[in-house]
């Protein structure tokens, strides 16, 4: 039985981090010159320097121990073999067979899977190059120009972000747009400028039954609808749908061959490389898209194959767990000093949190140990001049993340050369600080504080798909290592389950609330009270009822 918190492994790391604890990372460098680049690794074009860290070699090789002594290389094997490891959804989780580049089989209930994932990616590619080359017309024989993807959590932060980095291969007649809060403004804002005859709605939805993607769908439908002539019969030229729950997409209205499927086995937040990518494929082209699951590819066979203590996911998740379970650390910090990597931090809060935001292990049991981080950022350099005064002087422990890539846009080079000089400045006074002469003022900064710095060459699809993979890899050595399930996400139930009830309930005066809850559900029904019937309908949103509304309308 694996019973992590007991085990020797553990116990010498919790001796080690007593041991260690006025250890000084700059001192490490001092006792090894060859510290930089025993402690870093190159994969392509992806960089890794870790030696900022508070490892001594004892801890890193007594980490690895760690690694080796846990389920990891099991886990691993079965995620990659389509083993059901989702015990509580019971699915496998194959988001590694959407990228998988190779000739083997992917089997899942005695079925090789492949064969459908390259069928699902045909079809992606000949809907992506008729929209592209124009071939695909609106109902008014124009074509696309504007391509809303109405979607939220793991069907909006992969393809928002991935399209957001890779702004430079966008297509140079389309423009992209995201709607995911049930927040009318978001909607508003975006179809304001928007013109029915030349736009594309992707409503992304595995599950079809997310309340503000129907209530957003519905809502452009009708506005859709309103703002043009369309016939009922060209909608499909206007609305495709990207989901596991075919029927219900049919049910709201998408025509059979404008729904791209994916499948259970493939979780929301790693489903960037399913059809839930398809504006990304719309933007960078069906080849670039290709290049970003190649990248991903490659970070897979590095996962499989690297020795753990060469392996640049499992020595993330190893340093993240040294931080997390045997130095205090609450919080990962991921800065991006790339201002097209904005969303990366949101997109890897969903990955990561909604991952490994877990108390009990795959037994179902209560852990007696500390998981997921909290993970927060933003970009470089901005963060210097917002937050870095907690980073540099707070009583908080953070780790960092620092991300940036060498290549620069022409006519930058000066901004970029100081973005990146930023940087190195910053890691290097995390590390150091400023406590010559054992200075503790209110100016000095006590530095030891530790950052790895991810260097890519370029920020193209191929590297993004490796740096996207690198970090989905590391929550999946840290949940194998914690025994926890890193792909069901029940905690997010509640909260869905109670809004329904709300809703039903603010009409009556039920007390089955707290008056906190009761006093704002009054505050909340006075307003609405004061308003026209149609923004009452508290009628939960769904595809039935939007279909009923566009035979109507
Ligand atoms: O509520 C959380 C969640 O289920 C995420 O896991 C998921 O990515 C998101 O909602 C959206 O779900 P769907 O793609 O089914 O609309």
């Amino acid at each position: 039985m694996y019973t992590l918190s007991s085990s020797v492994t553990w116990n010498k790391l919790e001796q080690l981090a007593q041991q260690t604890e006025n250890d000084r990372i700059s001192d490490y460098f001092s006792a090894d010159s060859d510290r930089f680049n025993k402690m870093s690794l190159q994969l392509g074009s992806l960089f890794l320097d870790y030696s900022k860290n508070r490892l001594s070699d004892d801890i890193f090789k007594t980490l690895i121990k760690l690694a080796e002594h846990s389920p990891l290389r099991q886990r691993q094997a079965q995620m990659f073999s389509g083993d059901i490891i989702n015990v509580t959804e019971k699915r496998p989780v194959l988001h590694t067979a959407l990228r998988n580049r190779g000739d083997e089989p992917v089997v899942v209930n005695g079925q090789d899977v492949m064969p459908e994932i390259r069928a699902g990616l045909k079809k992606l590619q000949a809907f992506t190059d008729q929209v592209r080359s124009g071939e695909w017309k609106g109902y008014s024989d124009k074509r696309i120009r504007n391509v809303v993807n109405i979607g939220i959590g793991g069907s909006d932060l992969g393809p928002n972000m991935v399209c957001r980095a890779l702004l430079p291969y966008q297509h140079p007649e389309m423009k992209f747009h995201f709607i995911s809060n049930v927040d009318g403004q978001h909607i508003k804002k975006i179809l304001k400028g928007l013109d029915p005859e030349t736009t594309l709605f992707i409503v992304s939805t595995k599950t079809f039954s997310t309340q503000e993607t129907l209530l957003n769908a519905n809502t452009a439908k009708q506005w859709f609808l309103a703002q043009s002539n369309c016939p009922g019969a060209d909608l499909g030229k206007h609305f495709v749908a990207v989901s596991t729950n075919k029927a219900a997409a049919m049910e709201f209205g998408v025509s059979e061959h404008c729904i791209f499927e994916f499948w259970a086995w493939v979780g929301g937040r790693y489903s960037l490389w399913s059809s839930i990518g398809l504006p990304i494929a719309l933007s960078i082209g069906y080849d670039r898209f290709i290049e970003l699951l190649e990248g991903a590819f490659e970070m897979d066979q590095h996962f499989l194959h690297a020795p753990l203590d060469q392996n640049m996911p499992v020595i993330l998740a190893l340093i993240g767990i040294w931080y997390i379970n045997f130095l205090g650390a609450e919080t990962q910090a991921v800065i991006p000093y790339d201002q097209a990597l904005h969303q990366l931090p949101a997109f890897l809060q969903q990955l990561d949190m909604e991952s490994n935001g877990k108390s009990v292990d795959m037994e179902g049991n209560p852990v007696d140990y500390a998981t997921g981080p909290i993970v927060w950022g933003q970009t470089g350099s901005n963060g210097q001049h917002a937050f870095f005064q907690l980073l540099h002087q707070g009583t908080r422990f953070v780790p960092i993340d620092f991300i940036a890539s060498l290549q620069v846009d022409e006519g930058t080079e000066a901004h970029h050369f100081a973005l990146l000089t930023n940087m190195l400045a910053q890691a290097n006074a995390f590390m150091n600080g400023d406590t010559k002469d054992n200075r503790q003022d209110f100016a000095s900064c006590p530095g030891n504080r530790p950052s790895n710095v991810l260097l890519m060459d370029q920020l193209n699809p191929h590297n993004l798909g490796a740096l996207i993979a690198l970090y989905e890899h590391k929550v999946f050595v840290q949940g194998a290592i914690w025994n926890i399930n890193s792909f069901d996400q029940w905690g997010v139930q509640l909260g869905k389950r109670l809004a329904t009830e709300i809703s039903r309930n603010i009409e009556s005066k039920s007390a089955d609330y707290d008056a906190s809850t009761q006093g704002l559900m009054q505050m909340v029904k006075q307003h609405f009270a004061r308003k026209p019937a149609a923004a009452k309908s508290n009628a939960p949103v769904t595809p039935q009822a939007t279909a009923k509304q566009t035979k109507t309308a």
